[in-house]
């Protein structure tokens, strides 16, 4: 009898441990699972970091990462997902050009039983045909801009505004941000607004036009959707004899390596962080559905503001050097 209680008392205890052991075991990194992601393009130096941190991401957890670049134009995306969906990829995380137009193709997918994650910018698709979205707070960002201006030039400032994308939620979103706290103070106005694309090249062209457009002795501010274009615009500024960063100030959004530049070389005043490490959470949230568990709607990602301070350290902490 007492043999049989010491045996008892054996088995239960390697249930324990082998038990304990297959928990610690599970894999929760998304090894072996093949997913699709649909990229924007690569408009920006912001675009490519987030590019680069997704695919090492992949690459540090096993995971087969069907890449799609799509140069920025939403029917790339759409028939890139159509692709993932007939390769039969267990998810599809999608970075979207535009808010509008993903019905239809996240409908497919979803008939398909392929979950799809959101990254970075939002669609206006109905929630039930996507997982969750993993992404900073576009008004936020665009609230806390407009902040750092009142404060800057107390509350009396004509901008010239650097419109992202047409139709991304990142562009919309950082618009009605900034807007709603310039609303509230009667000597900030935007005078002059138009899309630079999110590209260099847009915010040195679409700067010329202003700088054409208006006395550029009467611009107190460029409020600039990213960095790049605003990168763009400094160089516009310097070719028009305009010191950025003292005659016209700067504010803008990302905190790319290049701005800390900037701001070093006294051009620019101000970033607003869009962290690029978005892949982890993308990644945990598809492993999590697919082990069954509820996920929020939206999981945030968080960014501070960035002054010239600490653009030395900033600077050599975001080029790893
Ligand atoms: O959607 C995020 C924006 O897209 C970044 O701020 C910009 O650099 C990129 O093109």
């Amino acid at each position: 009898m007492r043999s049989h209680k010491l045996l008892f008392s054996v088995l239960m205890l390697l249930l324990v441990v082998f038990g304990a052991f297959a928990v610690g075991a599970q894999d929760n990194s998304g090894a072996g699972l093949t997913i699709g992601f649909s990229q924007v393009g690569s408009e920006s130096a912001w675009r490519t970091s987030f590019t680069n941190a997704v695919i090492a991401e992949a690459e540090a957890r096993g995971i087969n990462l069907l890449f799609s670049d799509g140069q920025q134009r939403q029917e790339n995306q759409i028939a890139a997902l159509r692709s993932f969906i007939a390769q039969g990829v267990d998810a599809i995380i999608l970075a979207p050009v535009v808010e509008t137009g993903w019905d239809e193709v996240l409908q497919e997918a979803a008939d398909n039983g392929i979950p799809v994650v959101i990254v970075d910018r939002n669609v206006t698709a109905d929630e039930s045909l996507y997982v969750t979205r993993v992404s900073s707070d576009f008004v936020h960002e665009g609230r806390l801009a407009a902040a750092w201006l009142v404060q800057a030039t107390a509350g009396q400032c004509n901008i010239v505004e650097l419109q992202g994308t047409v139709g991304s939620s990142a562009a919309l979103d950082r618009q009605q941000g900034f807007n709603e706290v310039i609303a509230l103070f009667s000597g900030m106005q935007i005078i002059q607004s138009q899309s630079g694309d999110f590209t260099r090249t847009g915010g040195k062209e679409v700067m010329e036009s202003f700088l054409n457009a208006v006395d550029p002795s009467t611009i107190c501010a460029v409020w600039s959707h990213n960095d790049d274009m605003l990168i763009g615009a400094i160089e516009a500024m310097k070719e028009a004899g305009i010191d950025p960063g003292q005659d016209i100030l700067t504010i803008s959004v990302d905190a790319i390596p290049d701005i800390f530049q900037a701001m070093l070389d006294g051009d620019a005043n101000a970033t607003v962080e869009l962290s690029p490490n978005m892949g982890g959470p993308a990644f945990d949230a598809v492993v999590a559905y697919l082990n069954g568990e509820t996920l929020p709607r939206w999981i945030p990602v968080a960014g501070g503001i960035y002054f010239p301070d600490t653009a030395a350290e900033e600077l050599a902490r975001r080029s790893g050097s």
